[in-house]
């Protein structure tokens, strides 16, 4: 196995000070708040979130979220859009809950205040984007879909003084009892008053919903609170995680030059889903003829298209041409992708947009059951954290924003059975460990090369060497940029575990040194978990392709 050992806790000073809840949750986008929304119900609910509330990845959203509103469109169809997009990984069941109890979770969120663009009749605006048969995103703002429905869960959570919401908090990680089940979280908080500095939080449930692991390459859309947290929080607390190969590049992330590093600006899939399409150099259509959706394929299509014709023309970006689209369109429909282009120098009303893929989303994560509990008892998660099973090999454009709302309204519908009870925290005996925090760009570019669009076991394994060295470097004082960078090499280490092991292609995991998908031996997904390895943890997979006889046979 070419992952390294990683620390089995975080160092950390002793906590200063204690308090009690019934319920911690960890993040602040859609579904960490609709998950405190739906559980003050249920009893005291504490969010922390790392930096300000709106910090997160779904203030950046731009599409839209998908669901079956329109009287043309129906579950069932979403559902099998979904499936196909996932090649053949998804859990029928968990797409099934998604794509039923999605629509009325989008009139929740319009309820509680979220407002919608609509048509002249008032009915909502729906549109596409790739891997749709129909027009079933709903957007806001024209392109700002993310940052309405934070606005309106933020207002939602701030009319009611019994959910708390403590900023600049990161935890550091999950307490558990002498069973192993959940007992709260150790964190640190900075510039709280009475809550200031490491402490500990006892509570009877955490729920997960920290987001993704964006930060791990170079180019990505996310924030840069994207460290994968939760992902390592959950591993080093011995949850499962699943189907972390399955990292999606978006296909049009403007390109800005060959090191432009960090949060990248996005050009939505519904540019294309408006009518926008890929060219090549020459100007030159090359979607068509690829798939039957042509420029609205499932994204990994998409962007494996482009990576063919950049690496064939040995060119770093491909470009998308709106420009028929006109000014008032652009003005309208797509506010916030025209002020970032301009803000560029590109005028996409006369000129093509230059884009190439970058890293977008997590498909995988910490695995949970219809109900979004892990397999650590007391320990939940939803949204970009959690591993559900909607998303399989590749998620379906706009099912996030809905599968964090569904998924979160899930969790406290199965909290509302009753909730577990408050159990005294074990001693931690695991060694505590630390990484410098200067690592992280080199992580980053080693993840790029070597873990990123197009892989394979040299490759790899050339990734897990480098970040082994990374992790020997003498780490500076436990700190935020420390605690941040040892979240990123351990969730790095297990994805490149797990992108190792999967000898294939599929979805958005591309190996080039096994280009065809296998259904006979990888028609599962695969779950890691961390192994003590002396004084550290090792990603380790319990996961055998069918077997080898039948390798060998087919
Ligand atoms: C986009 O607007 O293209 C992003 C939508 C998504 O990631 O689902």
């Amino acid at each position: 196995m070419t992952a390294p050992a990683v620390p089995q806790r975080l160092a950390a000073p002793e906590p200063g000070w204690t308090d009690t809840v019934d319920v911690v949750v960890i993040g602040s986008g859609i579904a960490g708040l609709t998950a405190a929304l739906k559980a003050r119900e249920l009893g005291t609910v504490l969010v922390v979130t790392k930096d300000v509330v709106a910090s997160g990845s779904t203030q950046w959203a731009q599409g839209g979220i998908a669901a079956a509103l329109s009287p043309e469109d129906s579950p069932e169809e979403h559902l099998q859009d979904t499936l196909v997009a996932g090649a053949g990984l998804c859990d029928p069941d968990a797409v099934r809950a998604l794509v039923t109890e999605g629509p009325d979770a989008v009139r929740d969120l319009i309820e509680l205040g979220a407002r919608f663009d609509t048509q002249a009749n008032g009915e909502i605006s729906l549109t596409r984007e790739g891997g749709h048969h129909r027009n079933r995103i709903a957007h806001s703002g024209g392109d700002a879909t993310g940052a309405e429905i934070e606005r309106a869960l933020v207002a939602a959570v701030k009319r009611l003084p019994d959910i708390r919401l403590i900023e600049h908090a990161l935890v550091i990680d999950l307490l558990r009892a002498d069973d192993g089940a959940i007992a709260g979280v150790t964190l640190h908080v900075m510039g709280e008053g009475q809550l200031d500095g490491i402490g500990a939080v006892r509570s009877r449930v955490v729920i997960l919903a920290s987001g993704g692991l964006g930060q791990l390459y170079a180019a990505t859309t996310n924030p840069s609170v994207s460290t994968g947290d939760g992902m390592a929080l959950a591993l080093r607390a011995g949850a499962k995680v699943r189907d972390l190969e399955f990292v999606q590049f978006h296909p049009t992330v403007l390109w800005l030059g060959k090191s432009a590093k960090g949060q990248q600006p996005l050009v939505s899939e519904a540019v294309r889903g408006e009518g926008a399409f890929l060219v090549d150099h020459e100007g030159k259509r090359f979607m068509e003829g690829q798939h039957e959706l042509a420029d609205l394929a499932p994204r990994d299509i998409v962007a494996k298209a482009i990576m063919r014709q950049m690496l064939a023309g040995g060119k770093d970006h491909v470009y998308l041409d709106a420009r028929h689209f006109g000014d008032e369109k652009w003005r309208v429909r797509f506010p916030t992708i025209l002020a970032s282009c301009r803000s560029h120098g590109i005028d996409p009303v006369r000129e093509l947009i230059p884009v190439a893929p970058a890293c977008h989303y997590s498909s995988g994560g910490v695995w949970t059951d219809l109900n979004g509990q892990t397999s650590v008892p007391g320990l939940y998660a939803c949204g970009e954290v959690a591993c559900t099973g909607v998303h399989g090999a590749n998620r379906l454009a706009s099912n996030s924003l809905l599968e964090g709302l569904v998924f979160a309204g899930r969790i406290a519908t199965h909290l509302g059975k009753g909730l577990p009870e408050l159990r005294e925290p074990a001693e931690d005996t695991r060694i505590p460990g630390l990484v410098d925090a200067d690592v992280v760009p080199e992580l980053q570019r080693v993840m790029t090369v070597g873990a990123g669009v197009i892989r394979s076991a040299s490759g790899l394994a050339e990734a897990g060497g480098a970040l082994g060295k990374l992790i020997e470097q003498p780490a500076g004082e436990p700190g935020t940029p420390g605690w941040e960078a040892t979240n990123l090499v351990t969730v790095a280490s297990a994805l490149i575990a797990a992108a190792t092991v999967r000898e294939e292609s599929r979805g958005s995991h591309w190996r080039e040194d096994h280009p065809d998908r296998d259904d006979q031996h990888w028609s599962g997904s695969l779950d890691l978990t961390l192994f003590a390895d002396g004084e550290r943890a090792r990603p380790g997979t319990d996961f055998v392709p069918q077997s080898k006889e039948n390798r060998q046979d087919g």
